[in-house]
């Protein structure tokens, strides 16, 4: 049975707070692909989720905008983070998506994010 907060969840919540708490501490190394992909959940929540439902499950508050789980399984690998580069650079299609322009680092994170709603 999957269940939402899952063990890697906890641990990346411990070592958010030991890296608070000790900002020292060397690496969390086990947890940094997970941190990765919370950073790129806090990104998609704060652009993209009031059009794009962002999480494992719900409707996108834009009904023309996909759910980023079937922009998950749509791309895989480079792939999506080339289309999501791409698509958040130029804004694609939609007209009414804003252009956003990211930094590498947080389109690693967006991808290491939609990489997880695949369940990987
Ligand atoms: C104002 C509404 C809106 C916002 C905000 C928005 N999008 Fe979109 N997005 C859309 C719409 C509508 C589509 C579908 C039409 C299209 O592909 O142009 C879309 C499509 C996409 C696609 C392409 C999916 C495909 O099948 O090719 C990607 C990738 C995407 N959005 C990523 C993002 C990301 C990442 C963010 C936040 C950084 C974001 N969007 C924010 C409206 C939005």
């Amino acid at each position: 049975m999957t269940f939402p907060f899952s063990a890697r969840a906890l641990s990346l919540a411990a070592c958010a707070g030991a890296a608070l708490a000790l900002p020292l501490v060397l690496s969390c190394a086990p947890a940094a692909a997970a941190g990765e992909a919370a950073l790129g959940r806090r990104i998609a929540k704060a652009n993209c989720a009031r059009c794009h439902a962002i999480g494992k499950t719900g409707e996108s508050a834009n009904p023309k905008a996909p759910p980023f789980r079937v922009v998950a399984v749509k791309y895989r690998g480079e792939d999506l983070e080339e289309a999501f580069a791409e698509g958040i650079m130029v804004g694609h299609r939609a007209p009414e998506m804003p252009e956003f322009e990211f930094s590498p680092r947080q389109i690693e994170a967006l991808t290491a994010y939609l990489g997880r709603l695949r369940g990987k």
